[in-house]
């Protein structure tokens, strides 16, 4: 079996994080979402992995590179334009050729226990396998209606009126005959080939397709808001462990990870949050749910319910940071120099709540 990564796209609702940067980059608990998805087709024993690229393909490849990291190896599939999900399974039939596969989006975020699943698609005769979740509003999404077995009756594209609660997920498993149907249909009112149009295609033509209905949670990382929420998720389930320096002034709980070289002095950190290499956190205070990359300076300051990418410095802020997320080589620092106002440089797409 292969696995086939989308990781086009240009992230417009993630800007201005995602302005010069891959969504899938974004590190969630300090790890970007794209890796966790390599990590999850690997735990299910596959070994060779395309990923589809677009504008971000450079940063893409210097991040991943050629898998080694991982134990698989990774080929790089371009995508001339953002033309939907099918069209990516299109471009990439040279690479998957007759096998079975797994396709993932890059952006997605799911609870673990998938591999199982995969494994299980391996040795079935089913052409395909979807997974459905409930969510709150379908009409955002690919939605199924199941019949009274439990099978697929039906499968719409953001319908207005959707039929079910039950969204498509981005995990989809398919065999060669997933061709058939990419080559059948037609674009979407948007202009894109949907995956959702060939799988009723494969569901209207006889094939075997197998809903999987997941329990747990998952998220499609779109907005600022999902990062944040992802970050929550995943900081809960990690397993924690202090590899950097603590010093006997500050107070640091079981639910906190500090990366190697990061240095904790006369601080607070209440789990779960997790602090990445060479950072530094100096008289501050670092409350639940947040996550802090690498190279970063907290001095004098309080931050919760966040997210702050590399290199960035916050310093000397007098009250607490919360519910957002820092780009990389960010400074917000206090600034005595009269007149007493606030002072700022934002980019393109920034957003700022002041008091
Ligand atoms: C895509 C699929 C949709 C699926 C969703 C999951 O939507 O077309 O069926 O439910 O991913 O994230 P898009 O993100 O392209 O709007």
């Amino acid at each position: 079996m292969k696995g086939l990564i989308l990781s086009g796209g240009k992230g417009t609702r993630l800007y201005p994080i995602t302005f010069n940067r891959a969504k899938q980059l974004v590190p969630i608990a300090n790890k970007p979402v794209l890796f966790r998805v390599i990590e999850a087709i690997q735990e299910a024993g596959i070994e060779d992995i395309g990923i589809v690229i677009g504008d971000t393909g450079a940063e893409i490849r210097e991040a991943v590179g050629d898998g080694r990291r991982w134990g698989v190896r990774v080929t790089y599939l371009p995508q001339e334009a953002p033309l939907g999900l099918a069209h990516a399974v299109k471009i990439s039939q040279e690479f998957l050729g007759d096998e079975r596969f797994v396709m993932f989006l890059g952006d997605n975020v799911i609870q673990g226990g998938i591999s199982g699943l995969i494994r299980q698609f391996a040795s079935s005769d089913w052409n395909s396998q979807v997974v459905l979740t409930a969510v709150d509003q379908p009409q955002h999404y690919g939605v199924a209606e199941l019949n009274e077995q439990g099978g697929i009756r039906r499968l719409v594209e953001k319908p207005r009126n959707p039929a079910s609660n039950l969204a498509l997920v981005g995990i989809y498993m398919f065999d060669h005959n997933v061709f058939r149907a990419v080559n059948a249909i037609k674009p979407s009112w948007r202009g894109e080939l949907e995956i959702t149009d060939a799988i009723q295609w494969l569901v209207e033509n006889g094939y075997a397709v197998h809903p999987y209905v997941h329990r747990g949670w998952w998220i499609d990382t779109g907005k600022p808001i999902d990062m944040l929420e992802a970050n929550n998720r995943v900081l809960a389930e990690l397993s924690h462990q202090v590899e950097g320096y603590v010093d006997r002034d500050s107070k640091v709980d079981h639910l906190v990870t500090v990366e190697r070289g990061a240095e904790i002095i006369n601080s607070v950190i209440r789990g779960p949050a997790i602090i990445g290499e060479h950072t530094r956190i100096v008289n501050s205070y670092v409350g639940p749910f947040t996550s802090i990359f690498h190279h970063t300076h907290v001095e004098d300051s309080e931050i919760e319910h966040s997210i702050v990418l590399d290199h960035s410095k916050i310093v000397g802020i007098p009250s607490r940071i919360e519910d957002s997320i820092i780009g990389r080589d960010v400074e917000v620092t206090y600034s005595p120099i009269k007149p007493k106002a606030y002072k700022m440089t934002l980019g393109d797409h920034s957003r700022v709540g002041l008091l």
